[in-house]
């Protein structure tokens, strides 16, 4: 048994789920003795604030692992690949926020609410957090799933631009300055593509617009965050046959990603036993009266911790099938808090028997 307060490593803290991890960390239960923060050499010497003290940024560079217990990475996957098994080579645990490691077998894929279990589960010292999109459903479906066995999920997501990170939220602010005062875009085929400086991450414009696409392109036309979703889900619930069809979309929102899912179970549910379910359960808020206009939208969802769930009803054509809407902050539950989640797990190791 050991009283003292585990070391945290930050690496990412200056990017867009390191910026809110500051946040996030700095308003829950301080479970932390000194926290490090780490990002690129670009942004040394850089002064952050979190817990209300100034710290400065540090370089990536093997030595500022040593002494480290939990060491989080908000980096891109290969920086992930690369530094995660040197933090753990150094002692750490890595809680990792990338691709890289999410569908190792010797990884687990974490959702607190949902396998805490498998946090122990961890032969190469490092845990992965799902993707944010996989993340703004999986806590709701997972309730679901422990009570009417789910068989399959038909996905499609309305997802944010800061899910693209920092440069996805300063694109759509641009082209939204560009293109917003001008009452003659919108009208003319491919105005909006004349009308804007840049495209940045995305594959269209994004102001004004609906883009189907996000991630990279996988074989047969779907795309790596449309997979993503299939298979964490997959890995997640542990259900490797579980029938997964997704269509990612992007949406002119900063941030927070929406999802309908038409969810089918082994047993027969109606909205009323999904709503009361869902009502009871942890880090899952339902908001669910279409008379009086309540539903969730991202505008009021956004800087919230839960899984929102709206406009659940049963199928019309199959009892044993449920149609929700969904939404979830992709920077906090989607990235930054169910890391710091699953982090807090492991930091009871250090202060537990
Ligand atoms: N955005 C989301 O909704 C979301 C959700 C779930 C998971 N994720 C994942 O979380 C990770 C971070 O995403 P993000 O959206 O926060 O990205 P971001 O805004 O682009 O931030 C990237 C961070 O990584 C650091 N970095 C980049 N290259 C580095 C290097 N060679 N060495 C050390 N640090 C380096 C950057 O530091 P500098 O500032 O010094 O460049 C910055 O702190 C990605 O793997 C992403 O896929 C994102």
């Amino acid at each position: 048994m050991s009283n003292r307060l585990p070391t945290l490593a930050i690496v990412g803290a200056t990017g867009a789920v390191g910026t809110v991890m500051l946040d996030i960390l700095s308003k829950r239960e301080n479970v932390w003795g000194e926290i490090r923060l780490i990002a690129s050499p670009r942004s040394a010497g850089k002064v952050l604030r979190v817990r209300g003290e100034d710290v400065v940024v540090q370089a990536l560079a093997p030595e500022v692992f040593d002494g480290v217990d939990v060491a989080m990475f908000d980096v891109p996957d290969e920086v992930s690949k690369e530094w995660a098994p040197i933090a753990a080579a150094r002692g750490a645990v890595a809680v990792d926020n990338s691709g890289a490691f999410r569908l190792d077998p010797d990884v687990p894929l974490v959702v607190p609410e949902v396998n805490a279990d498998q946090v122990r589960n961890r032969p190469r010292g490092i845990i992965s957090n799902p993707n944010c999109t996989t993340l703004s459903m999986i806590v709701a479906i997972g309730a679901l799933h422990r009570t009417y066995g789910v068989k399959e999920l038909v996905v499609s997501s309305y997802q944010a631009a800061s899910g693209a990170g920092q440069e996805g939220i300063d694109v759509l602010r641009d082209q939204m300055a560009k293109a917003g005062g001008d009452r003659s875009l919108g009208d003319t085929k491919g105005d909006m593509r004349e009308a804007v400086d840049e495209l940045g991450p995305f594959p269209a414009p994004l102001a004004y617009n609906v883009v189907p696409w996000a991630g990279s392109l996988k074989d047969d036309g779907w795309s790596s965050e449309e997979l993503k979703v299939r298979n964490e889900s997959r890995k997640i619930l542990g259900l490797e046959d579980l029938r997964v069809s997704a269509t990612c979309v992007r949406v002119p929102v900063i941030t927070t990603h929406s999802l309908v899912v038409h969810a089918t179970f082994d047993r027969e549910v109606t909205a009323d036993a999904a709503r009361e379910l869902l009502g009871g359960a942890e880090g899952v808020e339902v908001l669910d009266d279409p008379a009086k206009g309540e539903f969730p939208t991202p505008n009021d969802v956004v800087g919230t911790d839960p899984t929102w769930v709206g406009r659940i009803r049963q199928s019309l054509d199959d009892p044993k099938s449920l149609d929700l809407f969904l939404c979830g902050d992709n920077l906090r539950k989607g990235a930054a808090l169910n890391t710091a989640q699953i982090a807090e797990v492991v930091a009871k190791e250090f202060t537990q028997a």
